[in-house]
């Protein structure tokens, strides 16, 4: 019996066929997932990857009410003309505390996982009030009622609980200081006790301009330009070919 007259002996017979096509894609997903069992975690740790600020928290919690990522993603893949335009491709472990995560399916705007320190504070402002203004063949909506808008901050540490009970490492003191930590990160004069142990790189100052008040402006400011700063990408990724050829 030929090759073909044996195949044909599979195609029409429905049982076997299934069967058989069973047991091939069941080598397939015991490839994938076996050794999921056997390793000790699936993301490296990378050195300066932290949670988020309560403010940067409340920011990101703006980006998502107001669907941003619906035109921008957050995930730079390891593709040389993406490198090239948005920096260091992104790493597993830099969406480790983002519940949930930003990556996006699509890109009208740029990627902003890196966008952090790119810009000015005053540059975000003005391009989030009036995109046109600043690039004037922008498509982006004016998100202008961000700067008139008081943030929210008496459900701070409910905020930080809830994404503690998904895994977030955020301590007691973090929890307790929450509302504290939140109008002093926005507050140039303020006294901002630890915060900056707890949260390494924290950027303090007044984000949108107006030090009379705290805006939802403030807070997706801060959290925009926090994107992509935590992380020395280059020593992780380093960090990160070794273990896998020394299969640490
Ligand atoms: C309808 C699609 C759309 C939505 C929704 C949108 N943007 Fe944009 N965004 C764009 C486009 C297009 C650009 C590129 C032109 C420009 O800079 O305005 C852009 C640019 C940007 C930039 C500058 C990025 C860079 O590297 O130059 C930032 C920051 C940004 N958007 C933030 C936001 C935030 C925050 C939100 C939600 C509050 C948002 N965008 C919602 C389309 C969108």
């Amino acid at each position: 019996m030929s090759m073909t007259e044996k195949h044909k002996v599979l195609e029409r017979n429905v049982t076997l066929l299934a069967a058989a096509a069973l047991v091939t894609v069941a080598i397939g997903g015991i490839v994938e997932i076996a050794p999921l069992f056997w390793i000790d975690n699936t993301i490296e740790k990378v050195d300066g990857m932290r949670p988020y600020t309560p403010l940067e928290q409340a920011g990101r919690d703006v980006y998502v009410r107001e669907g941003c990522y619906t035109c921008h993603s957050q995930m730079i893949r390891p593709f040389r003309d993406e490198v090239e335009r948005y920096g260091h491709y992104s790493l597993a472990a830099e969406s480790i505390y983002d519940h949930p995560f930003q990556w996006g399916s699509k890109r009208t705007g740029p990627d902003l996982a890196r966008v952090g320190g790119r810009y000015s504070d005053e540059w975000h402002v003005q391009h989030m009030r009036d995109p046109q203004s600043v690039v004037p063949e922008s498509i982006m909506p004016k998100y202008s009622f961000l700067a008139d808008a008081d943030l929210e901050t008496h459900d701070a540490s409910d905020r930080l609980t809830a994404l503690r009970r998904v895994g977030v490492p955020y301590t007691d003191t973090d929890v307790e200081n929450a509302a504290a930590d939140l109008a002093a990160q926005a507050d140039p004069d303020a006294d901002a006790g630890d915060l900056a142990t707890r949260y390494p790189k924290a950027q303090q100052r007044d984000f949108d301009g107006d030090p009379a008040r705290l805006t939802e402006m403030d807070a997706l400011v801060a959290y925009l330009q926090m994107l992509g700063t935590l992380v020395d990408v280059n020593a992780a990724a380093a960090q990160e070919d070794l273990a896998q050829e020394t299969g640490r």
